[in-house]
């Protein structure tokens, strides 16, 4: 069992900054990846398909007997980690933005968040928020458009880089000096939110996930005891010739790219 992979899911690519963090805190495990591609981005979808299609991902996991799941998407978790959690029994570890450390790292004490619209209505988020908004003034900022062009199979500096502009450049005049990337798939193009985040500090899930998952597997006596490090599959609901040129982009090590039929 121990060996048995861990399952970690997201809407598309933006999970594989979740991945890094555990392949760093946890080399010796066997990880399973499945990017819910055919179905990016969850942003704009309503809670009910985004939980729908988490119990999918959830059952075709379980059917290659991961051992624990990892929710790497932040709409996702604010959809349906409780509902999956209701559902099944293994354990499962979700992501949401990280205003915690951004509120104890921020001195002008106005954060900033960009996440999708999905998770900036939702009531998880919106608990997180009113739990820290009488110790710092929190921006909330929907960023649509961005995951369309991070798993767009072209780069498209120019796009991505006035989305960029426009959704922070009025949070910066509002006073941030911390900003939280609320969606994983903003972690992939850190460098290019630095650059025009100029001065602003950055804060994400980071290996935060990894070390919580790396908690509960212990508790669970669920570790793996592997003496070599773990092995990497990657799975997609969507087209493997897109998805091998996003791995390119984004990701930089050989992997093969898993398309089964029906997980569309
Ligand atoms: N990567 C996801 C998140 O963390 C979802 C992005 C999307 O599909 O809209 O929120």
């Amino acid at each position: 069992m121990s060996s048995a992979p861990i399952g970690v899911f997201d809407s598309g690519i933006g999970g594989l900054s979740i991945l890094r963090g555990i392949q760093q805190v946890l080399p010796q495990e066997n990880l399973l990846y499945l990017a819910d591609s055919a179905h990016a981005p969850y942003g704009p979808k309503g809670e009910a398909f985004i939980r729908a299609r988490s119990q999918r991902l959830t059952e075709f996991l379980l059917s290659e007997g991961v051992k624990a799941l990892v929710v790497a998407c932040n709409t996702a978790t604010a959809a349906a980690i409780a509902d999956l959690r209701a559902r099944y029994r293994l354990p499962i570890i979700g992501v949401e933005p990280a205003i915690k450390p951004a509120a104890e790292q921020s001195l002008s004490r106005v954060v900033g968040v960009l996440a999708t619209s999905g998770t900036i209505v939702s009531d998880k988020f919106i608990h997180l928020h009113d739990r820290f908004s009488d110790r710092v003034q929190i921006l909330t900022r929907a960023g649509t458009g961005l995951v369309e062009l991070i798993e767009q199979p072209e780069e498209d500096p120019a796009a991505l880089q006035a989305l960029l502009q426009q959704y922070i450049a009025p949070m910066r005049e509002q006073g941030m000096d911390t900003l939280v990337l609320g969606c994983t798939h903003y972690s992939l193009i850190r460098a290019q939110i630095e650059q025009v985040a100029g001065t602003v500090g950055i804060v994400d899930a980071g290996t935060a996930v990894a070390r919580e998952l790396a908690r509960r597997l212990a508790d669970q006596g669920l570790l793996s005891r592997l003496p070599a490090p773990g092995q990497l599959r990657f799975v997609t609901s969507g087209a493997a010739a897109v998805q091998r040129a996003l791995l390119q982009r984004y990701w930089h090590q050989e992997l093969v790219v898993e398309a089964p039929t029906g997980l569309a």
